[in-house]
């Protein structure tokens, strides 16, 4: 029998943006999504059976908040009402990059965590089963399961789906994270307010079902230019919403609209660059992998920001040992 599990799961950014949750649903997204995970920015995880004791949670090395705890061991309890795993669980994660600051932690996270539940399961778990599963603990965690370039449909009981591997990927992205004083409100309470509140909230649902087609096109096409057109503005009917509702929500920094300024500069002076934003300050520049190390120059020299991280994109979720 497994005793213990350590897995690792990258983080992804979305070109079209999940935002809205199909009411009463289980963690249903309201609108598709398409992105790319992130070789530079992942979790490890171990997990550790007990037969006795209770759930335990550490997160970067110390023991998690009343909060953290009680979302994985609610997440747990799923698997166990399910009958897929039984007894109890050490849970150690460790991001290498900042918890809840608009880098999509959650993603890599909830991935990394299923991949090393599904190794306790009574049951051999398919990629779609766990990318569904994973979908539970965090809507873009589904996307991370399976890595690489991958989209997310909607539907009953959605799961994402590889479209291209990480390999034959030629662009990555550079995160350029800034200071930022807001507090973060969590993507979950974001998401349900914009639903309850903004009065474009039914444009955006159409508008992101529409923007998803499209942008499969584009991949398909391999047209970086449309891809990227494409995300930005994506991206700013997001935002939009989430800002129209009320009180309005505004995620971002003077930092963030600096960044968007700079990006379409460089666009301007013929670099093929293109920016996204999710539920933070911080901002990701689409590029070719080529043109990575001159954005990321560029962008470390401007006011109000803290760290560039530049990556490849990354594959899916992996186990890196068991025992
Ligand atoms: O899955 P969550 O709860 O982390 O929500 C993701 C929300 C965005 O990052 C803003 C968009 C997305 O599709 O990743």
């Amino acid at each position: 029998m497994i005793k213990r599990v350590h897995t690792r799961a990258f983080s992804n950014i979305a070109l079209i943006k999940y935002w809205g949750k199909v009411p009463g649903g289980d963690n249903i997204p309201a609108t598709p999504s398409i992105s790319i995970a992130l070789r530079e920015l992942s979790t490890e995880t171990e997990v550790e059976r007990f037969d006795v004791g209770e759930d335990r949670v550490f997160i970067n090395g110390v023991k998690a908040t009343d909060k953290d705890t009680e979302r994985i061991t609610s997440y747990l309890d799923m698997w166990r009402e399910l009958e897929l795993i039984e007894g109890n669980y050490s849970i150690s994660s460790r991001a290498n990059f900042p918890i809840a600051a608009g880098l999509a932690s959650s993603a890599s996270g909830f991935a990394a965590l299923a991949k090393a539940l599904a190794e306790f399961s009574r049951i051999k778990l398919g990629k779609r089963k766990l990318s569904q599963l994973a979908r539970r603990g965090s809507g873009s965690a589904a996307r991370s399961v399976t890595g690489g370039l991958s989209a997310f449909p909607v539907g009953k009981d959605p799961a994402a789906r590889l479209l291209i591997d990480a390999r034959r990927l030629s662009y990555g992205m550079v995160a350029i994270t800034v200071d930022s004083a807001r507090k973060k409100i969590s993507s979950r309470e974001g998401m349900e307010h914009t639903r309850q509140t903004s009065p474009f909230y039914n444009k955006w649902i159409k508008l992101g079902a529409q923007d998803y087609k499209e942008m499969l096109r584009a991949i398909n096409l391999r047209n970086l230019t449309r891809i990227g057109e494409l995300m930005e503005s994506n991206t700013l009917a997001m935002h939009s919403c989430i800002m129209s509702a009320r009180p309005p929500i505004v995620y971002w920094s003077p930092a963030t609209i600096y960044i968007i300024q700079k990006v379409r500069s460089w666009r301007d002076e013929g670099l093929d660059v293109y920016f996204t934003i999710d539920a933070g300050a911080n901002v990701f520049v689409l590029c070719m992998k080529d043109d990575m190390d001159l954005v990321a120059s560029k962008a470390e020299k401007l006011q109000g920001v803290v760290k560039v991280i530049k990556s490849e994109p990354g594959g899916g979720a992996e186990v890196i040992s068991r025992q």
